[in-house]
């Protein structure tokens, strides 16, 4: 690298016009079904970025310490066995966990480099600024896209760990992760890894306070959602027009987030010409967060082409990492 090559870059690999076009179809479709919907994608502004960081934070989010405590005891272990030359991390957000992995890559004197790919381009640039200047070796490239459809355009350095952290697998609901995984098996070399973060079936309880915090910042980030799309289209959603919600779905095990409208709701989007209503107590599903057994992850793992290799817990049994390979 010569003296003067930027430490970070930030590179767009979705079409901006197909963003908002697909932006206009899923609000389009989702506001006017019978069961409303949005894609939890549009959670993630600026604002909705610090929001999400500010969850980690809480104290009834355990998911956040319980994987950085993972890591803390096993991201040596976990480098030593790829020795990548790139890390590349998917829905990367603020990058603070994966300073840990950072720590071990640079103790082990492999790759210098660390692939970022986020939607959010905040998140990109706040990870970009805070790393190259906590680790003088480090270069940091970005991504700005969806990992549903943008990974395969993300260029090769080497050997590669793919780290997919916060259990935002959860995220996606379960009709939307074969593709998902055979996108990231594509992305594996035979040397490769994918570091996977779950977030483990447990008591509802528990499950309840982590998705409803008492601070009221998960409410917030929950109808941060219908600010972005006030703004990107120009409605007239009243936000105090719904309450958050969040249920345990027992027959499929996600934690499932909505925002029930409180009283008759009638809006206009007009930058679509989109009028839409609700009726009290309707509601729109906003997010999946979904749990899973250790024979799940490796079941879906395995229908895409890829091993387990290893698997660690936290502690308290609340959350795993799990390192896999293409198997061969
Ligand atoms: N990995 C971090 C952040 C998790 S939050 C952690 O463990 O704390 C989820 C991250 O995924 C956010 O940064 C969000 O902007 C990003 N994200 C959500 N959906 C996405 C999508 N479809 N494509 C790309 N990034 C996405
Ligand atoms: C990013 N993702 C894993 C979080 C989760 O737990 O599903 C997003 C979140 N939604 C509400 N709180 C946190």
């Amino acid at each position: 690298m010569t003296g003067n090559a930027p430490r970070f870059t930030l590179t767009r690999i979705g079409n901006p016009h197909s963003v908002r076009e697909q932006m206009i179809k899923d609000v389009r479709t989702g506001l006017t079904a019978r069961h409303k919907s949005l894609p939890s994608i549009y959670f993630y502004d600026d604002y909705g970025s610090a929001l999400f960081e500010e969850i980690t934070r809480l104290p009834e989010y355990y998911l956040a310490r319980a994987e950085t405590e993972i890591l803390e005891t096993y991201a040596y272990d976990i480098i030593a066995a790829i020795h990548p030359d790139e890390l590349v991390e998917i829905g990367a957000g603020y990058a603070r966990k994966t300073r840990l992995l950072l720590t071990a890559i640079h103790e082990q004197e492999a790759g210098s480099l660390y692939v970022a790919i986020d939607v959010s381009e905040a998140s990109l640039r706040h990870a970009g600024a805070l790393l190259t200047e906590s680790y003088p070796w480090l270069r940091v490239e970005g991504y700005l896209g969806d990992f549903g459809s943008d990974l395969g355009a993300v260029p090769r350095h080497g050997r590669r760990l793919v780290a997919f952290l916060g259990s935002t697998v959860g995220n996606l609901p379960r009709e939307q992760r074969p593709g998902f995984f055979r996108a990231v098996a594509s992305m594996l070399g035979d040397e490769d890894g994918f570091l996977l973060g779950i977030d483990l079936i447990k008591d509802e309880e528990t499950l309840l306070a982590a998705y409803d915090d008492s601070e009221g910042v998960s409410a917030a980030f929950n109808k941060n959602i219908l600010t972005v799309i006030n703004r990107e289209l120009d409605g007239d959603i009243d936000l105090d027009a719904f309450d958050h919600e969040t249920k345990l779905n027992a027959e499929t095990g996600c934690m499932e987030q909505s925002l029930r409208a409180n009283r008759d709701v009638r809006a206009r989007l007009d930058a679509i010409d989109l009028d839409f209503s609700l009726v009290v107590g309707e509601s729109i599903h906003t997010e999946w967060s979904c749990k899973f057994t250790r024979d799940q992850v490796d079941e879906e793992l395995a229908a895409a082409g890829l091993v387990t290799t290893n698997w660690w817990n936290d502690s308290e049994d609340r959350f795993a990492l799990t390192l896999a390979r293409r198997s061969r």
